[in-house]
């Protein structure tokens, strides 16, 4: 296993404010923090830790403390020590790690998602029945099958932005098209542009494509910090801008419409790719208006410009595995060429599937819009009740709510959240640098039995934080 190794510049980023986050000895704080770095996956599995005596020096501690804290991790499991590697990251036995949930009696809410939508039965019977004119074929459809490219590109044109069927392709997921998106437009060093905070796996893509990127803070009420955002396109020219205009994760925004096209015109003057991921942008709670793609509020020529990205994941159900991209036919060409390189297609049968529940798309999504009116009420509501210190944000729209906790203190209380089997994951995970420990993501789409099973294990995590620390970590602002 060749192992990456992690600079140490780059760890004390991460660490960002570790000592003022816990209570006890620095060895275990120390500990503390590089274990959530491991289990949130912001020090990814087989990477090399930085040397003992570096880490020491650049955070002006002692040798000893250091090594206590990085034997503190190998007992824990959480490191291995190769013979002239040092300690290696992995992650621990079963049920520890955030994707080992299944079976483990722990609460998840790392992951919004939403219970499937009824009707799949009923559309993968119906599907069946299409599946035998298939199976006379290879099977292999790179860009999708003509069917569902032509659902997806009527349901665009019917939602305000005209679309044909080659200017659709179809992906196992939002993800993987952001993934393959990333991998074909990106070079090494390039600059991508994307919100502060943003989410996470979308970072992930963007930065294993080679990319430098750019934040831009999107704050809870105030939105998008426009004048940052036109500062960083005219002195960046990024290559690429990720954003979230409908329903922003994790803070719900949505972006108002004078600003989309002020974004759209700024991007297009300098030549940057404005990649929108929609994933959430029909998850609509109580925005007024209706719901335009972003890319039909750009003319002809600045649309060519824009990729938009969806997917059924949060609508439907994540289980399908189906989602698209919708730019200009030749980018859909390029993007096809460059997929066998990954995988070969999307499922025949689940791709019918979602072309016969697309039909029914705007009764599925008014019942989501009350699945998701009940559990943010419901959530604020414990919110007021039992976290009178906490902040939250009211999404219009999206899968939850970025909550400011109004104290430094995102880290620890995972860490506690853990241990009292609930998995949440911390506000740094969805920014840059160690930023954002003052910020919680609360998922709103869970029926409200699971949301309470998951505020009461918080409830407990927040009492368990010694007193003191609260106080004491108000005078440290986050950077956002
Ligand atoms: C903003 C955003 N984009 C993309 C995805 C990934 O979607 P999919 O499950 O369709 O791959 C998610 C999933 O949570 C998301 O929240």
């Amino acid at each position: 296993m060749l192992e990456a190794q992690l600079g140490t510049r780059s760890l004390v980023a991460l660490l960002g404010d570790w000592r003022n986050s816990a209570s006890g000895p620095s060895y275990l704080a120390l500990f503390d923090r590089i274990r959530l770095l491991i289990l949130d996956g912001r020090i990814p599995a087989d990477t090399r830790l930085p040397a003992e005596r570096e880490i020491a020096g650049a955070l002006e501690v002692s040798r000893t403390m250091v090594t206590a804290a990085y034997r503190e991790l190998r007992e824990a499991g959480y490191t291995s020590v190769l013979r002239g590697s040092g300690s290696v990251t992995r992650l621990p036995g079963r049920g520890m790690g955030p994707t080992e949930t299944a079976g483990s009696g722990l609460i998840d809410f790392t992951r919004a998602t939403l219970p499937a939508a009824p009707g799949i039965m009923a559309a993968t019977e119906a599907a069946l029945g299409a599946y035998g004119r298939y199976l006379g074929g290879t099977g292999l459809h790179f860009a999708g099958i003509p069917e569902l490219r032509e659902a997806v590109a009527a349901r665009f044109t019917a939602r305000g932005l005209p679309t044909s069927a080659d200017q659709i392709l179809i992906t196992n997921g939002a993800q993987h098209a952001i993934f393959l998106v990333s991998r074909v437009l990106l070079a090494r060093g390039d600059r991508a542009l994307v919100e502060q905070p943003s989410y996470p796996h979308a970072s992930d893509a963007l930065m294993l494509a080679g990319a430098r990127l750019v934040p831009v803070s999107v704050t809870v009420g105030a939105g998008w910090d426009m004048a940052a955002l036109e500062t960083a396109i005219r002195r960046t020219s990024p290559t690429l801008g990720y954003l979230m205009p409908d329903f922003h994760n994790p803070t719900g925004e949505s972006m108002p419409e004078e600003l989309r096209e002020r974004v759209i015109g700024l991007a297009h003057g300098q030549g940057t790719v404005l990649v929108i991921d929609e994933t959430a942008g029909e998850l609509n709670i109580d925005r007024p208006g209706n719901l335009r793609p972003f890319a039909a509020y750009a003319d002809a020529a600045q649309r060519s410009n824009i990729i938009t990205i969806g997917s059924v994941g949060k609508s439907v159900w994540d289980g399908l595995r189906v989602g698209w991209v919708r730019a200009d036919a030749g980018i859909i060409q390029k993007l096809t060429a460059a997929r066998p390189a990954g995988d070969f297609g999307t499922p025949v049968l689940e791709q019918l599937v979602v072309a016969e529940l697309l039909a029914d798309m705007d009764e599925i999504l008014a019942a989501r819009s009350v699945q998701l009116r009940t559990g943010r009420d419901h959530v604020l509501g414990v919110i007021a009740e039992r976290f009178p210190e906490w902040t939250p944000g009211v999404p219009a729209g999206g899968i939850a709510t970025w909550v400011n906790l109004g104290a430094a203190v995102s880290s620890q209380l995972t860490l506690a959240a853990r241990s009292h089997g609930l998995l949440v994951t911390a506000g740094p995970r969805f920014g840059q640098g160690g930023t954002l420990e003052r910020f919680i993501r609360v998922p709103i789409s869970f029926p409200v039995a699971e949301l309470d099973r998951g505020l009461a294990a918080l409830a407990l995590a927040w009492q368990s934080l010694p007193n003191g620390t609260l106080l004491q970590s108000q005078f440290f602002a986050d950077v956002v």
